[in-house]
């Protein structure tokens, strides 16, 4: 009997420690869970990176160069991030954004009956024309380039995404639009990016492990249950 005694004591002790373990796995899953979204609203491509701001710091696309070896089918693959506001074919409505038939080489505010928001006609005054450059900006990151666009938008990081979108989109009404000569002062090499962002310092949830640590304190320790 006395030996039953015993294994109960030792199941006893067993059963705790998995209860403790249970309690923590809980409590450190409510901690890493509970996060709420970042932005409400339509979609949010997440910028990666974008602390680190190297995009910022890049040359601007040679676009005499890029486009006319731009992937056309993965430029309109990129536009299913634009679909759900923008339509581009000829004639297509205006959705939650303005139709994007010729806006390639086009003016701002390229359609008459959207309305625009006043940063949007602010922008027109500075910069009239959706050229290259312009657009290239405007997407890498809208509300960056526009302050205060109801285009709400993240933006698209990657250049060549951005260059293909942008090839496929002039083939949507803007073919007209010249293609700028080649630029040596924008070709790879003019000049160097700063360099790469700060390595990150210290471990990402160093919380959780102090809040782990301080549970198993109660665990029944199974040396001392005789
Ligand atoms: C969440 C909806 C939404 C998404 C997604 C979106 N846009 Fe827009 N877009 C808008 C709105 C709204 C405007 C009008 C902005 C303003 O008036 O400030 C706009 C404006 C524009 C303009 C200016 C048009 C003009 O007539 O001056 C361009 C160019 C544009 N968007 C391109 C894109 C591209 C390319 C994508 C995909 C990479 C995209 N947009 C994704 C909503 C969106």
């Amino acid at each position: 009997m006395s030996g039953d005694l015993k294994w109960n004591k030792i199941f006893g002790a067993a059963l705790g420690t998995a209860f403790v373990i249970l309690v923590v796995q809980q409590a450190s899953g409510l901690i890493y869970h509970s996060e709420p979204p970042e932005k409400m609203g339509y979609f949010v491509d997440a910028p990666d990176e974008a602390a680190g701001g190297a995009a910022e710091v890049e040359l601007p696309p040679d676009w005499g160069t890029v486009l006319p070896t731009a992937d056309l089918a993965a430029g309109e693959a990129a536009f299913a991030r634009c679909q759900a506001c923008h339509d581009a074919h000829q004639g297509g409505a205006d959705k939650i954004g303005p139709n994007l038939y010729g806006v390639v080489g086009g003016p701002v505010l390229h359609r008459a009956g959207f309305a625009y928001s006043d940063a949007m006609t602010k922008h027109k005054a500075d910069v009239p024309t959706w050229n290259y450059d312009a657009l290239n900006s405007f997407i890498t990151a809208p509300a960056k380039y526009v302050p205060g666009t109801k285009m709400s938008f993240a933006g698209i990081r990657d250049t060549q995404t951005r260059i293909n979108l942008i090839a496929w989109l002039r083939t949507q009404g803007s073919t007209n639009d010249p293609i700028p000569a080649p630029d040596p002062s924008r070709q790879p090499g003019a000049a160097a990016p700063a360099e790469g962002a700060a390595p990150a310092e210290g471990a990402a949830g160093a919380e959780a492990p102090a809040a782990a640590a301080a549970a198993p304190a109660e665990a029944p320790a199974p040396a001392a249950a005789h």
